[in-house]
């Protein structure tokens, strides 16, 4: 069934990543005035959009579908990489010429990450749009929006908060499929990696408590969701404390595991230095908890890894990795990658290849660095990799890892998998996809399946990305 809500669906999205296509929340509600949402990054934005759907509806507003019909257009934006930002600013642009030439009434507003860092600039300097609120106070925009309207003036908060995690608003779900949900379970990131703007942009790390998301787990379940994946900057730092009793990350995994046997549940994303045995034997007794981590290791050479404040080496990750394989067989490990930080040698980049060629991941998500304004490494280092070299350490990276990916699919052929069923693939009507416990996408003949249904696959093709099989009925 398709939602009320609608996400322009990006296959490649990645646990953690900034992904190109914006994503559209808007449903055809009427409403007083009536708000157009746009949703750049990643999941955890599209998670926040659907938070802010939820405040917007509550405050009397109305969500449309069409940026034409609006009165508010509202940009959730992303600051991961400089690219990200350049997207919304063209973006920006785009709405402030519809307000110059045609539209005077019409309210632009900038949400989400880029807000508490470009707030000076977008209202005084550039006098872009008319409000400007950051990723913990979303419960103020109705607020705010009202604010200026009467004032005619630029309304803001961007105050970072070190309890809001929105525990008590029912998100209104905007996914296309009905099938798959994320829930957020914490805020902010506490971690400081060298190259990272999202402790600046998103604030101290905080746990939602872990009755209300278990609340949320079981009424996904009861409105027949098959897979959640749990979100949050750090997830397996994930910790709340209520009366004396605390609940980690493994615990609260295996807690929403034992909701209903049908329901599949993947989490992202993680920092190695938290993955704990007892996390890995979650993934290895509860079957609905899928055989699948992502575990970004972000580089292969150890001084690049102190350099980026990771906190471990490259032979305590790929140690890492060889537990969760012997905890886990055949478990599923993905990563990030970024090439070109800073100082970065040649040797040390060859480290980074090498570790590919030693994990063999099914998936990566490769970046060339991009530096951010405050971040440890924006201050201290010197941004030295000429623009050609990381494009082309970039491209041997990911020359590599297609290589990788698509010799492990090709290892899955003549493999049964059980596939959740997602919809009917992009290419045609007469084909369903959907992941395997594995995390990897598979297209197969529609039959008589429909959306949310397990179904046998046995893999007969793939190509790097996509498993090709039949169903085994
Ligand atoms: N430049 C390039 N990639 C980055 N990432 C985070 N910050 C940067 C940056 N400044 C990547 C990391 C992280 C993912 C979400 O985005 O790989 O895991
Ligand atoms: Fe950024 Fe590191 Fe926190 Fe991930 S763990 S959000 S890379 S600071």
């Amino acid at each position: 069934m398709l939602h009320d809500l609608q996400i322009l669906e990006d296959p490649g999205s990645s646990p953690g990543q900034a992904l190109d296509a914006p994503k559209v929340a808007a449903e055809e509600t009427p409403g007083a005035r009536r708000v157009y949402l746009e949703t750049y990054g990643c999941q955890m934005n599209v998670s926040d959009s659907e938070i802010v759907a939820a405040v917007l509806r509550e405050g009397g507003f109305g969500l449309t579908r069409d940026p034409e019909a609006a009165d508010v257009v509202l940009l959730n934006t992303c600051a991961i990489r400089d690219n990200a930002e350049q997207k919304v600013r063209h973006r920006l642009d785009f709405f402030r010429a519809r307000k110059r030439k045609r539209d005077e009434d019409l309210k632009i507003g900038v949400l989400g990450c880029m807000a508490e860092r470009l707030r000076h600039k977008l209202l005084e300097e550039e006098h872009l749009v008319d409000i400007v609120v950051g990723p913990d106070a979303y419960r103020d925009l109705p607020r705010l929006l009202h604010e200026t309207d009467d004032t005619g003036q630029a309304a803001v908060n961007v105050q970072l908060s070190r309890e809001e995690t929105y525990a008590d608003i029912a998100p209104v779900r905007y996914d296309t499929n009905g099938v798959a949900a994320f829930v957020s379970i914490m805020r902010g990131c506490d971690n400081m990696c060298a190259f990272c703007v999202v402790p600046f942009t998103r604030g101290r790390e905080r746990s939602r408590p872990a009755t209300s998301i278990l609340a949320e787990c079981a009424q996904l379940v009861d409105q027949g969701y098959k897979e959640i994946t749990v979100l949050g900057q750090n997830v397996n730092s994930y910790r709340h404390t209520h009366d004396g009793a605390s609940v980690d990350f493994a615990e609260l995994l295996y807690r929403i595991s034992l909701l209903s046997p049908g329901l599949r549940i993947r989490y992202s994303t993680s920092h190695p230095k938290d993955c704990s045995d007892a996390l890995l034997h979650v993934h290895r007794e509860r079957p609905n908890v899928c055989n699948y981590i992502h575990l970004p290791v972000q580089h292969g050479n150890t001084d690049v890894l102190q350099r980026m404040r990771r906190t471990y080496t490259r032979d305590e990750y790929l140690a890492l990795v060889d537990r969760a394989r012997s905890i886990c067989p055949g478990i599923s490990l993905s990563t990030d990658i970024i090439a070109g930080f800073c100082g970065e040698t040649e040797d040390e980049h060859r480290d980074t290849l090498s570790l590919l060629a030693r994990v063999r991941y099914d998936h990566a998500f490769m970046f060339m660095y991009s530096e951010r304004p405050e971040t440890y490494a924006a201050r201290k280092y010197t941004d030295d990799v000429p623009l050609a070299v990381k494009k082309r350490r970039l491209s041997e990276i990911i020359a590599l890892q297609t290589r990788i990916s698509l010799e492990n699919n090709q290892q899955e052929i003549g493999r049964i998998h059980t596939v959740l069923v997602e919809g009917p693939s992009r290419r045609s009507d007469a084909q369903l996809c959907g992941r395997t416990d594995s995390n990897k996408m598979t297209v197969f003949d529609r039959q008589d399946f429909e959306k949310g249904q397990y179904v046998r696959v046995r893999i007969t093709g793939c190509t790097s990305a996509t498993l090709l099989g039949e169903a085994v009925v």
